[in-house]
């Protein structure tokens, strides 16, 4: 059985009701029950984390560390563009990490463009709104 970590960082608690207009509508929430009915199915586990405090997101990252998962599913959110701290324990990892972002990045604000988590991660998936955490899983059960 595979198991999955998908984490999410500040700011997602809020979605469906955090700018919509960029984030889409549907809440955190929704997101995990749609991403679990896509997958139905297929042989895995997923744990899903929302935190706002960085500290406690790599606590989370370190419980992977030879710890039961098969992959390391992360939406940084703000602190894709500032975490030296997040970046360091993604890069102590021996598992696949896949970093998410609802958004197209590369098509935002300027200071979007710095980008520290992202160089500790081995794919990324962006752009493809609440459907990224699905294809990010999906990804990882092709053999
Ligand atoms: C985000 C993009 C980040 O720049 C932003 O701070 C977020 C969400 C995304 O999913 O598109 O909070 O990670």
């Amino acid at each position: 059985m595979k198991k999955f970590l998908i984490i999410n960082g500040p700011n997602l608690n809020l979605l469906g009701i955090r700018e919509p207009d960029i984030y889409g509508r549907d809440t955190l929430a929704d997101v995990e029950t749609k991403t679990r009915t896509m997958l139905k199915g297929k042989e895995l586990e997923m744990e899903w984390f929302q935190s706002n405090l960085e500290g406690e997101i790599v606590a989370k990252i370190q419980t992977c560390f030879q710890g039961p998962y098969h992959a390391l599913v992360i939406n940084p959110a703000g602190y894709t563009h500032s975490s030296v701290a997040i970046l360091d324990a993604l890069k102590m990892l021996q598992i696949p990490v896949i970093e998410v972002h609802l958004t197209n990045v590369h098509k935002r604000e300027e200071f979007r463009q710095r980008r520290i988590t992202t160089q500790g991660a081995h794919h990324v998936i962006e752009g493809f709104g609440n459907i990224g955490y699905y294809l990010a899983i999906q990804s990882q059960l092709i053999d």
